[in-house]
């Protein structure tokens, strides 16, 4: 055999099957939840610059001050290159520990640094947390739709996902109820709720103040730990904040945290704040995936943080976003066909639309990507393959002509779907349950 020839003539392979993977049958049980993204090849072409795209999550980082940065990481190493350089505890570093604390005292929760595990970005938090507490077959509550990369690890830990619906406030409680008494009934074991209150991803809405202790009495009386994924909460557009779930029951809530939105994403610096008795488990999980986050990356925040306005810089950052969230609402509001509706985000990323009966957003996501725009489809956002009238928009990356111009390409490619439903009914595909690998946020 000869180094050019393909796949399919090589000795022994079966024409048509060199696509199979020979090490199948070796995987653990546990990947079986863990599914490539169908429209991945789509992505690669949804991120050519002729295409505005709708669908990433990416942060809008030209706002930031890049000349200063870059000369403080050379001081840095300069003056502190031997401690950066090196590894450091699993813990984290602890004057970056000490600074959380301030930042988080700003939603109201008085943590102890001791509490605090430094992650690669939140959703190594997200992992930690999962595997920590579940088992195969127990119960994660979570907002439906929710944050793919979250169920991607509830998946990954064979958890199973139970939605629960939200409204413009946020999560309902009575449908919190309702969930834990039907998981009681089953016999279902839950083990949290995952709930992202402020400005969520992917829907836009934040939780309403008044329905916040609720939430956390429900989950006490059924004993039911709480995950707060709190990565956009100083990104409301009025500079306002909200309590913490966290500040409100610090012994029933896991708090997560992050500087990917307010400061860096490559960065990959995040937090965990767990219930004291949760922190040395939390500890040895972080140990054994990455022995310590990166001890430069920490240190390139903590001296951001102690020299830089960073409160100035999150204000950037929220006008800078309210800028694109009113581009992209006025233009839904001037070019959507009736029988669309959309959420009114006053913070964060996102717009979560739900379209007219008859219209299946993840069979309209090619002719969106023909149409040069592209949006994520909502069955990522689910577990159970709902999602199918509902895509989430993302302001936060686009500029704002972009997005006016992306916005009504893709009414245009509405109208023309939802005119073939009329003529011919609606066009579907099978239902593709989420959550698929890689999340739609990097493209
Ligand atoms: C709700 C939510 N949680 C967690 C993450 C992951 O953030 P990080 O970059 O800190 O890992 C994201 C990223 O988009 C998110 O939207």
């Amino acid at each position: 055999m000869t180094a050019s020839q393909p796949p399919e003539h090589r000795p022994g392979s079966e024409p048509g099957r060199h696509n199979l993977d020979p090490h199948l049958d070796r995987y653990a049980a546990r990947t079986a939840g863990m599914t490539a993204s169908e429209i991945r090849a789509l992505f690669a072409v949804a991120s050519r610059p002729e295409v505005v795209s709708l669908a990433g999550g990416m942060p809008n980082l030209a706002a930031l001050p890049l000349d200063s940065l870059s000369g403080q990481m050379a001081e840095l190493i300069a003056e502190e290159g031997l401690v950066a350089l090196q590894y450091g505890s699993a813990h984290g570093v602890p004057t970056l520990r000490e600074q959380i604390c301030e930042i988080m005292a700003m939603e109201g929760i008085t943590g102890h640094p001791d509490d605090i595990v430094v992650t690669v970005g939140s959703q190594m938090g997200l992992d930690m947390v999962t595997r920590l507490f579940c088992d195969p077959g127990d119960v994660v509550l979570a907002e439906g739709p929710s944050y793919v990369g979250a169920l991607g690890s509830f998946a990954a830990y064979q958890a199973q996902v139970v939605h629960v619906e939200m409204d413009d406030n946020g999560l309902v409680p009575d449908t919190l109820r309702a969930a834990l008494a039907t998981a009681e009934r089953e016999g279902k074991r839950v083990k949290f709720l995952y709930t992202i209150p402020n400005f969520h991803n992917p829907a836009g809405v934040t939780l309403a103040v008044e329905r916040r202790a609720e939430i956390l009495e429900i989950c006490a009386e059924h004993d039911v730990l709480v995950v707060e994924d709190n990565p956009y909460g100083l990104l409301g557009f009025d500079g306002q904040t909200y309590p913490a779930l966290r500040s409100m029951d610090p012994d029933n809530v896991v708090y997560l945290g992050s500087f990917s939105k307010t400061f860096a994403s490559g960065l990959r610096v995040g937090w965990v704040l767990a219930p004291h008795a949760v922190r040395e488990k939390l500890v040895l999980a972080a140990e054994s995936a990455t022995l310590c986050p990166p001890t430069l990356n920490q240190l390139v925040v903590s001296r951001y943080l102690a020299t830089h306005d960073w409160k100035g810089q999150i204000k950037t950052f929220q006008e800078n976003y309210r800028e694109r969230r009113d581009a992209m609402l006025s233009a839904l509001e001037q070019h959507m066909p009736p029988g669309c509706t959309w959420t009114q985000p006053d913070g964060g990323f996102y717009v979560w639309v739900t379209v007219p009966e008859g219209v299946d957003t993840k069979a309209m996501l090619p002719r969106a990507v023909t149409a040069r725009v592209a949006y994520a489809s909502g069955t990522g956002f689910y577990a159970d393959g709902f999602g199918s009238r509902q895509m989430r928009l993302s302001y936060c990356y686009p500029t704002p002509e972009r997005i006016r111009e992306g916005v009504r390409r893709l009414a245009g490619v509405l109208e023309s779907e939802m005119e073939l439903a009329r003529t011919f009914g609606s066009v579907t595909t099978r239902a593709v349950s989420g959550p698929q690998f890689p999340g739609p946020d990097t493209v």
